[in-house]
């Protein structure tokens, strides 16, 4: 993907986790899911004071894009607070897995170095994916 459209799917995750509910952690996180037509669904953490019903970023945007009628992905960024990239965890994986090939692209990065993120694909980061 080219520089200036991963850029625009960061800016978007980064303005997503802005509005990142974790009074818990602290640690803001904001996705941002480009569909094959173009659209973009953003998502952000939503802790709670019973941790285990924390949502990611990630599962958030793609519920509410699936929730709104679009189901295929062609690209994610994903960005926190914090200053190592924010790899995505093992349940987001196989969320984002669901609806995305392993070609959709991935881009990483903290918020405060946007312009220094990491290009890597899902069927990088899950190889061998759980499908029925
Ligand atoms: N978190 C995400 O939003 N995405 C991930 O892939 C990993 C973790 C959130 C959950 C929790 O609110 C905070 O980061 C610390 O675990």
């Amino acid at each position: 993907m080219k520089k200036t459209e991963a850029m625009k799917l960061l800016r978007a995750a980064a303005l997503a986790a802005k509005n990142a509910h974790a009074p818990y952690s602290r640690f803001q996180v904001g996705a941002a899911l480009l569909t094959d037509d173009q659209r973009t669904f953003i998502g952000c953490n939503v802790e709670n004071a019973s941790y285990g019903l924390t949502i990611c970023a990630e599962r958030a945007a793609v519920f509410t894009a699936v929730a709104s009628g679009w189901k295929k992905f062609i690209a994610v960024a994903i960005v926190a607070s914090g200053d190592k990239p924010p790899y995505p965890c093992g349940a987001c994986r196989q969320v984002l897995a669901e609806f995305c090939g392993p070609e959709t692209e991935i881009l990483i990065a903290p918020i405060s170095k946007l312009a220094s993120y990491e290009e890597t694909t899902l069927g990088e980061l899950l190889p061998k994916t759980f499908k029925l």
